[in-house]
């Protein structure tokens, strides 16, 4: 099978979900989007409203700021794959409850098993105590690039942050421009440096 088909009938297995009481309150699982064959995967907190009305990840105004940094360092949302460490929203977009993570991780263990991703960045600290070290401290170690086995990871702001709180908008983009250096040699995108 290719990564299109298995992600998509993990897609369908995840969508009859009921590993816990966020089902009942969703309007449609949010599972992921983007590239088969990513070489670079967001991972974010919980879908919001417009995620949970629509299927589909960083909708909303966070995920417009998203693509405004995509856009500005020069990668292209279709080429990467976006997913969350919760694929159902919570209520009034609380903190996920770590009971409802430890039910919703085999999603994106599975996720990131099809898609092998040598680079993993986690969108907030959510993400990042999931996927780096439980006591990751965001405002300290954005930015900071960690290898774990095959993969390269690090943490930048949650665009909800940014916000909430636009003087982190500079050291934003300074992370994002790191992480489309290292984009550029696993993709052999990099210019010749002579314009
Ligand atoms: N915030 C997240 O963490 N994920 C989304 O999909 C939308 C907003």
């Amino acid at each position: 099978m290719t990564n299109a088909e298995l992600l998509e009938q993990k897609r369908a297995v995840c969508a009859a979900c009921t590993r816990c009481s966020l089902s009942q309150t969703r309007t449609k699982c949010v599972y992921g989007t983007g590239s088969p064959n990513a070489k670079l995967l967001f991972v974010g907190e919980a879908p919001g409203e417009q995620e949970d009305q629509t299927g589909i990840p960083f909708v909303g105004r966070a995920g417009q700021l998203l693509d405004k940094y995509l856009f500005a360092v020069g990668i292209p949302r279709e080429a990467v794959y976006i997913a969350n460490i919760l694929k159902c929203r919570p209520p009034k977009n609380r903190d996920p409850l770590p009971e409802e993570e430890d039910a919703c991780l085999p999603y994106l263990r599975e996720q990131v098993r099809i898609l092998r991703p040598p680079m993993i960045v986690c969108l907030g600290r959510i993400a990042a105590m999931r996927l780096i070290r439980e006591d990751f401290r965001i405002t300290k170690e954005h930015g900071v690039w960690f290898e774990k086995g095959s993969f390269s990871l690090c943490a930048v702001y949650h665009p909800s942050a940014l916000l909430r709180d636009p003087s982190k908008r500079e050291d934003m983009m300074k992370d994002m421009i790191e992480i489309k250096r290292r984009y550029d040699a696993l993709t052999g995108d990099g210019r010749s440096g002579n314009d």
